[in-house]
């Protein structure tokens, strides 16, 4: 992180990021994000954000807190909400421009919850009430985009060490299956044996482990209402997507506090089982995040189970 390295090594360097990437050529295509289907993008652009430390005389140096301000939106919200908040896609709002009271209103209350927004929540609910106040300052500072233009991905949370475990149909067990019937789908989860072991055992899952989920359409009846089997789950009709989470040693290393999950990583793959690039791990991490004391797992319960 060679922001966080920057910022930490003088207080008195301030930090001026120039996204160089707003010349982006967007092309169309529809994603499966997690099970929704999203109009979204797709950025054919290197993620150039020109980092530039300058030694600022007119900041004080007991300006801590603006410091760590800047740290946090440079390496939290820019990954979804961009350095200079335009945002990355086109289901997170930007930022720029908005009134600072607005900005500060609405994190408040992702703060106490009385605003809901799985990815928001987590977030906020790690700023102080001075850090949202100077970073909805900050954006409210920025020019607002009247475009379409999006803010490239942060290279290093963007960065996934998950592979497509290519034998999973072999070497994992099936340890849970969902239906979603407001999206018509059905998710089949996976773990490998490293996974289950542990699970079954109690403990908490040690590097190696990876969880991996089909997602389905469901096959619908002559109504479109989903047909479900005998044994009460949605049938499978097509492959959709495969969300993948694994652990590896120091893998979380180089993501920022607030949205890193110990050492788990996240990724997305196509029925192709090729990496769907435009996903964002910024969103898995701050979604899964507050399941941290269940290995940041949802299906925590069923994973300990599926063996007994
Ligand atoms: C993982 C992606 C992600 C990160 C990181 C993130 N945000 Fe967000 N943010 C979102 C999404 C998605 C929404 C829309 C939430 C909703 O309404 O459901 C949002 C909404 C907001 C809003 C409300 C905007 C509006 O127009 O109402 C504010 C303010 C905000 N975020 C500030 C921040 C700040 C400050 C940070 C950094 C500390 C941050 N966000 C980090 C994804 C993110
Ligand atoms: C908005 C919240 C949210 C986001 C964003 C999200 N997940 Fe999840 N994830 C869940 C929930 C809830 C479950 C359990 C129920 C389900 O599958 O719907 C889950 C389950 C999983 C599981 C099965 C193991 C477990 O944790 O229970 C994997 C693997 C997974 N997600 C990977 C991903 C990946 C990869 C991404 C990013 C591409 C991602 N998730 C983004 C909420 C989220």
């Amino acid at each position: 992180m060679i922001l966080m390295k920057r910022a930490n090594v003088s207080r008195r360097v301030s930090l001026f990021l120039e996204p160089a990437s707003y010349g982006c050529t967007p092309s169309p295509s529809t994603f499966n994000h997690y099970g929704k289907v999203l109009n979204m993008v797709k950025l054919t652009c290197i993620p150039a954000i020109v980092f530039v430390a300058l030694s600022s005389p007119q900041l004080a140096a007991s300006d801590l807190e603006k410091n760590t301000v800047k740290s946090k939106q440079a390496t939290v919200c820019a990954a979804c909400h961009g350095a200079n908040g335009v945002s990355v896609a086109n289901h997170i709002p930007n930022l720029a421009g908005q009134r600072a009271a607005y900005l500060n209103d609405q994190l408040l209350a992702f703060n106490d919850g009385s605003r809901k927004s799985e990815i928001m929540n987590p977030i906020a609910s790690q700023l102080s009430p001075e850090e949202i106040k100077n970073l909805s300052a900050y954006f409210a500072a920025q020019t607002a985009s009247s475009g379409d233009g999006k803010s490239a991905f942060l290279p290093t949370i963007a960065k996934s060490r998950v592979e497509f475990p290519a034998d999973y149909k072999r070497t994992f067990s099936r340890y849970h299956v969902l239906n979603m019937p407001e999206d018509s789908q059905v998710k089949h989860y996976y773990a490998n044996d490293v996974a289950l072991r542990a699970a079954a055992a109690g403990k908490s899952l040690p590097d190696g482990s990876i969880l991996l989920v089909e997602i389905y359409s469901a096959k619908l009846d002559g109504n479109g209402k989903p047909l479900t089997g005998t044994d009460g789950y949605f049938v499978p009709d097509r492959l959709l997507s495969f969300p993948v989470s694994g652990r590896g040693p120091s893998w979380g290393e180089g993501f920022p506090e607030m949205l890193r999950n110990g050492d788990w990583n996240y990724a997305l793959f196509g029925a192709d089982k090729q990496l769907r690039s435009n996903a964002n791990q910024a969103e898995c991490l701050a979604c899964h995040k507050p399941k941290v004391a269940s290995n940041y797992a949802f299906t925590s319960s069923e994973l300990k189970t599926a063996r007994n």
